[in-house]
């Protein structure tokens, strides 16, 4: 890089190269040394240092040497703009400090506040002679290098920021989705329940007859045919909660959507009835296998169930329909419809409805239909929502087949 000799024409050459430069810059400390070097260049200077703010009170020179500037310093420095020759009071605090001889600083802040300076050391210290005063053009120069460099430094420091929210969102939402399956696994837990003590009862209740009916071949037989179709069915159901409670990795495979369907409704089987609500599947006939996440999928079509059994708290309806889709760009798509009729939603709640953490209710989490559409979306699939408010709601699933 050239040293400005005087002409104006270097020194915008300077400036707009070395702006350029200084726009691909990523770090704070880069920015600075890169600063310094162009003040360098645009006012003739011999030498210089960079001081950066590292903390509270704590101020380093080029990142090695630790120096406390006094506050009312600080102060001074965040009230000048552009290079400046400095005054007797922080020529002796800086000469005291560093043994060097600094002739002129330039303060750069981020948002008004003092984030750096820049200290020169004049040419004349070489014996070339001082430059006492600056051109017009020459100091509009570098009273814009100063702004530029600390607009820079904002930037760099809101990026910074923005990073460091990314991280701390992602962890919340995951932590959250946790907390949303747990609380599912804890609907479906209680009416499980419920579903594992009637064939323990039936159980029981042949063993105490046992004893007296032993002789009885017709009775024992009764007994073992009960009593393995029991086991069996407690077996699958505690097999089911499992898969559902594993975080399982996608695992594509072929299966029967129908008999998903079925099974994600039979664990809701108790609360289902005890609230009241009928379940009417239409399934078109031949459906054909679907690629996909057989649990993921569960978890979504849970997820649907549950939203319309807590819009229907006196009762209802729910209805599933599957089906082929039959117009050109539906044709090789499976479509499940869940129909409920619950309360529906508001006009006004509708475009938030797959934001995380939008929720009307009280002991809500917000997340499970956003946890369906990234499940849908994963399989190439597209979710919907129609909804009139009192009267219920239809959601959609498109799948590729
Ligand atoms: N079947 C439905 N009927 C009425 N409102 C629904 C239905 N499904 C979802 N909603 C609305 O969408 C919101 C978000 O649902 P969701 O993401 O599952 O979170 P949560 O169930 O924890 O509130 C619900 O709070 C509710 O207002
Ligand atoms: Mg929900």
């Amino acid at each position: 890089m050239e040293i400005y000799n005087g002409s104006a024409t270097p020194l915008l050459a300077i400036l707009r190269e070395g702006i350029e430069e200084l726009s691909g810059m990523g770090a704070g400390t880069e920015v600075l040394h890169y600063a310094l070097k162009l003040t360098l260049s645009l006012s003739g200077g011999y030498a210089g240092y960079v001081v950066r703010k590292a903390e509270e009170d704590v101020w380093e020179i080029d990142g090695v040497k630790t120096l406390y500037i006094p506050k009312t310093l600080v102060e001074e420095l965040s009230q000048r703009d552009g290079l400046y020759r400095i005054d007797d009071e922080l020529y002796r605090f800086l000469f005291e400090e560093l043994q060097v001889k600094i002739h002129r600083v330039m303060p750069i802040k981020v948002s008004g506040a003092l984030a750096g300076v820049l200290l020169i050391v004049d040419q004349y210290e070489r014996g070339v002679g001082p430059q006492e005063t600056f051109g017009t053009l020459q100091e509009a120069c570098l009273s814009l290098l100063a702004q530029y460099t600390s607009i820079l430094l904002a930037n760099i420091r809101i990026r910074e920021e923005m990073k460091e929210m990314r991280v701390h969102y992602e962890e919340i939402i995951v932590q959250k989705e946790t907390a949303e399956k747990l609380a599912s696994l804890g609907t479906i837990a209680a009416g499980l329940a419920h579903e594992i003590k009637n064939p323990l009862v039936s159980i029981k209740t042949l063993a105490q007859l046992l004893p007296e009916r032993f002789d009885d071949p017709e009775f024992r037989n009764h007994f073992a045919n009960i009593a393995i179709n029991e086991v069996d069915r407690i077996g699958s159901i505690v097999s089911d909660l499992l898969d559902f409670a594993k975080s399982s990795e996608p695992k594509i495979e072929s299966f029967d959507m129908a008999r998903v369907i079925g099974d994600t409704l039979l664990m809701l089987f108790p609360q289902l009835t005890q609230k009241g609500i009928m379940v009417k599947k239409r399934f078109a006939e031949g459906l054909p296998g679907i690629h996909g996440d057989n649990f993921q999928l569960k978890q979504v079509l849970l997820n649907l169930f549950i939203n319309s059994m807590e819009a229907m708290s006196h009762g209802g309806k729910i209805t599933v329909d599957v089906f082929k889709g039959e117009d050109v760009i539906h044709r090789d798509r499976l479509i499940v419809k869940v129909t409920d009729t619950g309360t529906g939603v508001r006009e006004e709640d509708k475009i938030h409805l797959f934001e995380p953490f939008f929720t009307t209710k009280s002991a809500g989490t917000g997340l499970g239909l956003s946890i369906c559409k990234k499940i849908i979306e994963k399989h190439n699939g597209e979710i919907t929502i129609e909804s009139v408010h009192n009267q219920g709601t239809t959601v959609t699933l498109m799948l590729p087949l």
